[in-house]
């Protein structure tokens, strides 16, 4: 039930800044591993960016997690990588090992990414988009997304998964010019992808900062805050309407200069911001989102029971969105998230 006279849609109206009981609910990587159908899926196409790149399968596993929760939101099924795939850069998933990217690493490397092939790369996912939207039950919103440059770049420069991101933060540090011409590259290709997501049907976008942890303050400012204020610019030049969630994960305190200097329209908090915390210094502000631990979700019992509950008490009162701070693991069992939307719903 909405408290205010706003859209049907509880994430919509969430985000516009109503406070709805309950809540509206979606899990980061509510599609993936953990859910049987997701791995049969799966297990038909060669290469984890085949199922990205093929329009009616993404859109299968998009819908997948909609039959089995009432979730109020839907994520399109791609991956943040995409941007660099769509760049040219050579991208692909090792079995059970994660990401590997033939690292760009100084301005020639740099230079060789090629803007001009991305709208190609991309139109998949934007066919993907499409297919869902005309299969989304009606209260239930669609988000598209992107990597935040900062989170991307740690990947292209680092070739994968990279211990401290150290590989970023050195080329940042070292050669300032270069490491912004990579920014600056990412900035114009990722605001295009995500008009491009809004045209074929996004109705909500989130920019994941998955590694906006490891900076100090001023490095935060340039390579975090900046890209983001002039994604969020881009985009709403063209699509004002669309609310845009921004998720710093792992920045602390500097949530708070991220919330009031990127223009996002409201942010997305990890396990360890705390709730009280959260409420004051980022919920007076603007719609916030989260913050359940992903494991505690995985482990379940009277633990996860009175987290909800904590969660809850604390942050609903407020325009709100529960949600994890991460994705959901490869481990966890089906019946704890039915328990966790019961218990959201239902109180
Ligand atoms: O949320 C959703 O349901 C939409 C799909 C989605 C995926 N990745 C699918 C995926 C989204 C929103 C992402 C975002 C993403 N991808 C992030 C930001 C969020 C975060 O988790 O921090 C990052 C950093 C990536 C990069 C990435 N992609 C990694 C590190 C991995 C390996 C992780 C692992 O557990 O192996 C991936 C692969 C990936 N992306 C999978 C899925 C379902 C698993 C691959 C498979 O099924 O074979």
């Amino acid at each position: 039930m909405l408290f205010a006279s706003g859209p049907r849609k509880t994430l919509l109206a969430a985000l516009s800044g109503a406070p709805c009981s309950p809540p509206p609910i979606w899990l980061m990587r509510q599609a993936g591993r953990y859910l049987p159908e997701y791995r049969e899926v799966r297990k038909s196409v060669p290469t984890f960016l085949d199922l990205c790149c093929t329009p009616e399968l993404a859109a299968e596993v998009t819908l997948q997690p909609l039959r089995r929760f009432d979730f109020d939101a839907s994520i399109v099924f791609s991956d943040i990588l995409m941007v660099p795939f769509a760049l040219g850069q050579k991208v692909w998933f090792v079995e059970g090992e994660g990401p590997r990217l033939e690292p760009v690493k100084d301005a020639k490397s740099i230079a060789a990414l090629d803007p001009s092939k991305a709208p190609a790369g991309f139109a998949p996912v934007y066919e993907t988009v499409k297919l869902v939207r005309a299969g989304l039950p009606d209260h239930v919103t669609l988000i598209g997304f992107c990597g935040a440059p900062w989170t991307v770049a740690t990947y292209m420069v680092g070739g994968g998964l990279s211990k401290e991101q150290a590989e970023a933060r050195l080329l940042a540090y070292r050669d300032p010019a270069t490491f912004q011409a990579l920014m600056d590259l990412l900035v114009g290709v990722s605001a295009d992808y995500l008009l491009g997501q809004v045209q074929a049907g996004a109705e909500v976008l989130q920019i994941f900062d998955s590694w906006s942890g490891s900076l100090p303050e001023d490095e935060f400012a340039r390579w975090c805050i900046a890209p983001a204020r002039a994604i969020v610019e881009r985009v709403k030049s063209v699509a004002p309407e669309i609310p845009i969630i921004g998720f710093p994960r792992g920045c602390g305190p500097l949530a708070e200069r991220y919330a009031q200097e990127t223009g996002v329209d409201a942010i997305s908090c990890d396990t360890a911001q705390p709730l009280g915390w959260i409420k004051e210094e980022l919920q007076t502000k603007l719609p916030v989102q989260g913050n359940l631990d992903p494991l505690l979700l995985l482990a379940g019992g009277p633990h996860l029971d009175a987290r909800v509950r904590d969660i809850l008490a604390e942050l609903g009162p407020g325009p709100f969105i529960f949600n994890l701070g991460h994705g959901i693991d490869k481990e966890t069992p089906i019946e704890h998230v039915t328990r966790l939307v019961q218990l959201v719903k239902t109180g």
